[in-house]
């Protein structure tokens, strides 16, 4: 292609996007309709999947459930129908066994149909510092909230490629975009996922295949239960977040198609100084933060069921 044109072509298309989203920043987006769409969530028995399971089905969708806890996926479906799920599934999934993924997502095809959107929610935290976590509770991080991704990716995007419709919602971690003291593994997986997400919503771009949404989504911790006991030291500027806004906030991201939500606000911020900044400044500013301390006093949801 000749070098002016293009150029002049990019030039005109960022004035364009530029004032495109300018404006979108005082008018609300047009929100899709997902009526009878076919919605998976992994780890929807517990958490924020349960609560984006409860803001799909108010949508009028057909929601399929993962877990490994089957009450509490039991209790997620009672909800959803409340919420009014057109149908509601569940299955009992190990999302760390790839074979055992293929095997219940093959039966989700053959009993359901295509999953049009898909949502990695299923998520572990190990809360150690490096070299006292134990190499399986490693893998067993890098394998549900990486991994698993591959897999149910691999599992449900032909037939959403086949539509050129779908949407793939990644849930990730602002612990995907920095790092963090006391989170190597979960961060290690956490970025892995992020850079899985936005690759395969490039890969979807560049084949053509606009039809498939992606919104990933890197929040700061979210009061479920899996980070109990950790701590923020500013929390005007990074609260610790509470379950059903962060839903809300997820379900209008997949509504409007936004492809990256991070939260709070604060986070497009911070990640972006993280960037810029001379190192030891950064460095300074994430101990300012309390980035060095937020697993101090980390005790988790496993560690105080028992
Ligand atoms: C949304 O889509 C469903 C089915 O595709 C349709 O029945 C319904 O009327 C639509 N709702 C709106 C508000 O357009």
């Amino acid at each position: 292609m000749n070098f002016f044109l293009e150029t002049l072509m990019v030039l005109l298309m960022s004035i364009w996007y530029t004032l495109e989203a300018l404006v979108y920043t005082f008018i609300p987006r047009r929100k899709k309709n997902i009526s009878g769409e076919v919605v998976l969530i992994t780890g929807a028995g517990s958490g924020i999947g349960r609560l984006m399971a409860q803001e799909f089905a108010s949508h009028g969708t057909v929601l399929v459930l993962w877990d490994i806890n089957q009450d509490g996926m039991k209790e997620t479906a009672k909800l959803v129908k409340e919420c009014g799920a057109r149908k509601v599934h569940y299955y009992l999934c190990d999302c760390s066994d790839r074979n055992e993924v293929y095997r219940v997502a093959e039966q989700v095809k053959r009993e359901v149909g295509d999953v049009s959107i898909l949502v990695n929610n299923a998520g572990i935290v190990t809360g150690k510092k490096f070299m006292d976590a134990p190499d399986s509770l490693i893998e067993k991080t890098m394998e549900i909230n990486t991994m698993a991704h591959f897999w149910t990716y691999k599992a449900f995007l032909p037939a959403m490629i086949a539509n050129n419709h779908g949407h793939l919602v990644s849930i990730a971690s602002s612990a995907g975009l920095v790092g963090v003291t006391g989170l190597a593994d979960y961060c290690a997986s956490k970025f892995g996922a992020v850079g899985f997400a936005e690759s395969i919503g490039l890969e979807m771009l560049a084949t053509g295949k606009d039809g498939i949404k992606t919104t990933l989504v890197c929040p700061f911790f979210i009061n479920t239960g899996m980070f109990d006991g950790c701590q923020t030291k500013w929390p005007t500027i990074m609260p610790i977040l509470k379950p059903e806004y962060a839903a809300k906030k997820i379900l209008h991201a997949v509504l409007t198609d936004q492809t990256y939500l991070l939260m709070p606000k604060s986070m497009y911020f911070i990640v972006g100084l993280k960037n810029i900044l001379p190192t030891k400044m950064g460095i300074l500013l994430g101990w300012y933060m309390g980035a060095f301390n937020f697993m101090d006093k980390f005790i988790g949801r496993n560690q105080k069921q028992k």
